[in-house]
């Protein structure tokens, strides 16, 4: 090295230090985790599983349809009418009604691949009372809520049900399910024992692959996965493409890792520890998000519930072990460079999870970040579902360093669904903007965040530049965030939620 160079070096050094302390007191060795405005991908389907993000994952589950929280109706082939429980529950099991809805759904609860619980609207599950009759009565299911599912041929669309007593129920009469069929059948529509069935919904959550495969399978699944799907040349990539952070979504029984209770397994643990290495490698934020609560703050497969049922938030208790998640995470990674900041729930939704619930959670899960960092920004996300976005402006104002994360889909609302590209477009470039700034406040905490957007639409048959065109619009209005925004997500087989593919193939680019 030249003498003249070791000087300019030298000097570079010195600048280094002299602004070392940037005038807020982070240090700026601290300052190699990217300041706002962010710019960062999801990483979602690592570490928190959706089905829909990577469906092979349950290829490998024995009786994959049937798993925890699958919607099914059953329709008697000798009534030609469907199983329904009175009333929602509470009462009898009956064989009289000619369409299907809530009351004519029932949830499964898996035992294993053939032995499952029934879970009627109102959250009873079937038992066999003392009369042989099938009711929906009991609170919490244990042995005589457990019946078996027998397919014809391997067939779920045609099956029996055989109850804890061995016997198989039967609809003789529209008015009652008995369970006193103890014949072979020959699977005729003269058969009362036999029932068409019919997949209402399923989810494809933590919650379902790990009851699915059973623990020691879904070990073993899942170490492999979160050893494969995002790796240090992840990270790589990332930064290279003019991202600086990634959101990185958990489950609660990360706190708890390597035992946490079943069906979840351990290990994530030592992947989110990974991804710090690997952020600091590449000069990236880590945003650790709190996605699933203990108790799901949400009925969607990526808050890991069982059945969709939603009890976050509704005992003191619960809120403080989710609290507690968070103080574990920040004592955890409050000291390493990559940590940008805490997100304390993902998308709670109303009217289940209530904003005094809500506030008081922020409130302590605040707190507890900030027992282990001064500096580091606390996420708060808005509700879903709800009428007015700025329900926690007021409230989050009162926090140092607090974001608001809001998300934005042109998706999964009715009013989407004939959208032209350019109506898709004007909605960003109007609808949304008006909506940022709403929620935006000048040199005042929270800071804003679009933590989920997407360039997919319900559009079909768009073209390359309709995208481009799409990704751009969003990029522009969703710059304004004044903490920034989040992509979702890195990978995904459907390509347009991949912003990698996204990105490799010329649809997104970002300008750092
Ligand atoms: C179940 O796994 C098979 C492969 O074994 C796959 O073809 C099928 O799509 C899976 N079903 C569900 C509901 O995931
Ligand atoms: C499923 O569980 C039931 C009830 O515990 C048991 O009788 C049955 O043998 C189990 N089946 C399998 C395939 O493990
Ligand atoms: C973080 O750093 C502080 C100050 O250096 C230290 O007191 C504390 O023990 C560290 N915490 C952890 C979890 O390493
Ligand atoms: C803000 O904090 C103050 C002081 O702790 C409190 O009195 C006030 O109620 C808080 N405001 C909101 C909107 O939560
Ligand atoms: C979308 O267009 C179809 C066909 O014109 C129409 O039947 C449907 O009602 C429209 N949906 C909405 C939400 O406007
Ligand atoms: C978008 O905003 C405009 C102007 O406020 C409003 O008239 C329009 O209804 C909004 N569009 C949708 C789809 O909500």
């Amino acid at each position: 090295m030249s003498s003249t160079s070791t000087i300019v070096l030298r000097l570079g050094l010195l600048l280094l230090c002299s602004w070392s302390l940037l005038p807020d007191g982070r240090s700026l060795v601290a300052a190699a985790t990217p300041v706002p405005p962010i710019r960062a991908v999801n990483l979602g389907g690592w570490l928190l599983t959706e089905g829909w993000i990577l469906p092979s994952l349950f290829y490998g589950i024995p009786n994959n349809d049937t798993l925890d929280g699958t919607q099914l109706q059953f329709k008697s082939v000798v009534q030609n009418r469907y199983l329904a429980a009175e009333q929602g529950g509470g009462g009898a099991i009956v064989s009289d009604r000619t369409q299907a809805s809530s009351w004519e759904t029932f949830r499964l609860w898996r035992i294993n691949e053939t032995t499952f619980n029934f879970r009627v609207f109102g959250g009873q599950f079937w038992s066999v009372d003392g009369t042989g009759a099938v009711v929906a009565t009991a609170t919490t299911p244990g042995p005589s809520e457990t019946f078996q599912i027998v397919r014809r041929n391997g067939d779920l669309s045609r099956v029996r049900i055989r109850a804890p007593n061995g016997l198989f129920l039967q609809a003789k009469t529209m008015q009652s399910l008995t369970a006193d069929r103890g014949v072979a059948t020959d699977w005729s529509d003269s058969d009362p024992s036999v029932f068409l069935t019919t997949t209402a919904g399923r989810m494809q959550g933590e919650y379902q692959i790990c009851n699915g495969y059973g623990i020691t399978k879904a070990t073993e699944v899942l170490t492999n996965h979160w050893n494969t799907y995002i790796k240090e040349s992840d990270f790589s990539f990332i930064s290279s493409s003019g991202l600086n952070a990634v959101r990185i979504p958990v489950g609660w029984w990360i706190a708890s890792d390597p035992n946490p209770p079943p069906p979840f397994v351990g290990g994530s643990l030592k992947a989110l520890d990974n991804a710090f290495d690997w952020a600091e490698t590449y000069n990236l934020g880590v945003i650790v998000d709190l996605h699933a609560a203990p108790g799901s703050q949400n009925p969607f497969e990526h808050s890991a519930t069982r059945d969709g049922t939603q009890n976050w938030g509704t005992t003191d208790a619960n809120i403080a072990q989710t609290v507690q998640v968070i103080d574990f995470l920040a004592s955890r990674y409050a000291n390493r460079t990559g940590l940008l900041a805490i997100e304390l729930l993902n998308e709670p939704w109303a009217p289940g999870a209530t904003l005094s619930s809500l506030k008081k959670y922020y409130q302590d899960g605040y707190n507890a970040v900030r027992r282990h960092s001064s500096t580091g920004y606390v996420i708060m996300s808005n509700r879903l579902s709800i009428e007015d976005p700025t329900e926690l402006l007021q409230f989050a104002s009162n926090f140092s360093s607090s974001v608001l994360d809001v998300h934005y889909y042109n998706l999964f609302e009715s009013k989407f669904t004939n959208f032209t590209v350019q109506q898709n477009i004007d909605f960003v470039k109007n609808n949304r903007s008006s909506d940022l700034n709403a929620v935006t406040r000048k040199n005042s905490f929270p800071l804003t965040f679009v933590g989920e957007w997407v360039a997919e639409w319900d559009l079909q048959g768009a073209s390359k530049e309709d995208y481009q065109a799409f990704a751009q619009a969003q990029q522009n209005v969703y710059g304004g965030a004044t903490f920034g925004w989040a992509y979702w997500t890195l990978k995904n087989v459907n390509r347009a939620w991949s912003m990698e593919w996204m990105m490799k193939n010329g649809y997104i680019s970002v300008k750092s």
